[in-house]
C-alpha cells in the first residue's frame, strides 16, 4: 500500500482552500509604505474608523433585539427626525476618535457645529467628517444602511480645529470611504491609490480584504433615482432620465432601475455592477433647492471613491471634487457613476 499522503511534504495537498488573509490594518500599512513622509497617524485613524464600524455593525446586526430601533424624538440640524441608530453611530464615532491625538476636530451630519477635541487632550494633523448613519429611513426594515467619511489634513495653526479645516474641496481629500451594513459588513476606502473593500469576519472581528482594486465597470447596468419626485425635476433631468431609460435608443432598450433609498447601498451596488446614481435638485422643498444630499460627508466622499475607481461625479455642471464648500451642511445635486 502506498505511503499515506503527508500533508506537510506534499505541496499539492491542501487540507483547506488557502485564502489570502489580508487584514485592513496590514493593507493600510502597505499603502502607507508608498508614502515615505507618512507618520502612521493616518493609518491609525483609518484603523480607528474601522473599529468604530465594528462597534456600529455589532448594533445594526442585532438592532431588533437591543432596543435601538425607531426614532429618538429629536430633530437634527438637517431638520430631519433622528433615528436612535443615528445617535448610536454618531456617539460611537465621536467617542472612538475624540481623544486619540490624531484629529484637530470632527464634523458630523448630526451636529450643527464642528466637534472640538475635549480640553486636555492633544490635537492632531487631520480632521474627520462623517455621516454616521446613512439611510436612516431604512433602519427599522433591515435594509442596508451605512457610514460615510472624509479625512482632510488640517490647515489652521491654532490648537483647536477651525472651520477652514473642514471647508476644503474634495480635491484635497487625504482619504475617504464608507461602510455598508448589509448582508455582510463591507468597509471600502481609498487613500488615493485605488479603491479597496474589506469584509468583516464577525468570527474573528477583522475586516479582511475581499474587493482589491475596485474599478467601476465601463458598461452601466443600473440607474438609481427616486422617480417619485419626477414632477419636481427640471426638464433637463427628465430628459436625462428618458436617456438612461433607453427612450432615445441607447443602452439596448434602457438601464434597469434600482433605488434602495440608502445612498451607500445604491452607490456600492453601482460601483461594483456599473451604473449611475443621481439625486438632482428639485422643487419639492423650497428650503432645499439643491436637492437633499450633503456635499461634505456624503457627496465629496463618494465622488472621491468614484473617481479613484475610474468613475465620475458631478453636480450637473462641475465635478463634485472641485466645489469649494462654504458651509458644513451645504447640499448639492449629485450625479455619480459611469454612463458612457
Ligand atoms: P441620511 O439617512 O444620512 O439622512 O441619508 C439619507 C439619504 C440617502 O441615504 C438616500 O440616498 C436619500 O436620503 C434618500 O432620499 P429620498 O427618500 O428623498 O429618496
Ligand atoms: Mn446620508
Ligand atoms: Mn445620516
Amino acid at each position: 500500500m502506498s505511503e499515506p499522503l503527508n500533508p506537510v511534504e506534499n505541496a499539492s495537498y491542501h487540507a483547506f482552500p488557502f485564502i489570502q488573509v489580508t487584514t485592513i490594518e496590514a493593507h493600510i500599512l502597505e499603502q502607507q509604505r508608498t508614502h515615505p513622509e507618512a507618520t502612521g497617524v493616518l493609518t491609525s485613524l483609518l484603523y480607528d474608523i474601522a473599529l468604530s464600524a465594528k462597534i456600529i455593525a455589532h448594533a445594526t446586526t442585532r438592532a431588533g433585539l437591543i432596543d435601538v430601533l425607531g426614532k429618538a424624538g429629536l430633530e437634527n440640524v438637517q431638520g430631519e427626525q433622528v433615528a436612535r441608530l443615528d445617535l448610536l453611530a454618531n456617539e460611537t464615532l465621536i467617542r472612538v476618535n475624540a481623544c486619540t491625538g490624531r484629529l484637530a476636530g470632527m464634523a458630523s451630519e448630526e451636529n450643527a457645529d464642528i466637534i472640538p477635541i475635549p480640553a486636555g487632550y492633544r490635537t492632531g494633523p487631520y480632521v474627520l467628517l462623517f455621516d454616521p448613519l446613512d439611510g436612516s429611513s431604512n433602519t427599522d426594515y433591515t435594509i442596508s444602511i451605512g457610514t460615510i467619511f472624509s479625512i482632510y489634513r488640517r490647515k489652521s495653526k491654532e490648537e483647536s480645529g477651525q472651520i477652514e479645516d473642514f471647508l476644503q474641496p474634495g480635491r484635497d481629500l487625504v482619504a475617504a470611504g464608507y461602510v455598508i451594513y448589509g448582508n455582510s459588513t463591507v468597509f471600502v476606502y481609498s487613500t488615493g491609490q485605488g479603491v479597496h473593500g474589506f469584509t468583516l469576519d464577525p468570527g474573528v472581528g477583522e475586516f479582511l480584504l475581499s474587493h482589491p482594486n475596485i474599478r467601476i465597470p465601463d458598461k452601466p447596468q443600473f440607474y438609481s433615482v427616486n422617480q417619485g419626485y419626477e414632477r419636481y425635476w427640471s426638464s433637463g433631468v427628465r430628459q436625462f432620465t428618458d436617456y438612461v431609460q433607453g427612450k432615445t435608443g441607447e443602452f439596448d432598450g434602457g438601464l434597469s432601475m434600482r433605488y434602495v433609498g440608502s445612498l451607500v447601498a445604491d452607490f456600492h451596488r453601482n460601483l461594483l455592477a456599473g451604473g449611475i446614481f443621481y439625486y438632482p435638485a428639485d422643487s419639492k422643498d423650497p428650503g432645499k433647492p439643491h436637492g437633499k444630499l450633503r456635499l461634505l460627508y456624503e457627496c465629496a466622499s463618494l465622488a472621491y471613491i468614484a473617481e479613484q475607481a475610474g468613475g465620475y461625479a458631478s453636480d450637473g455642471r462641475q465635478p463634485i471634487l472641485d466645489i469649494v464648500p462654504t458651509s458644513l451642511h451645504q447640499r448639492t445635486p449629485f450625479f455619480v457613476g459611469v454612463i458612457s
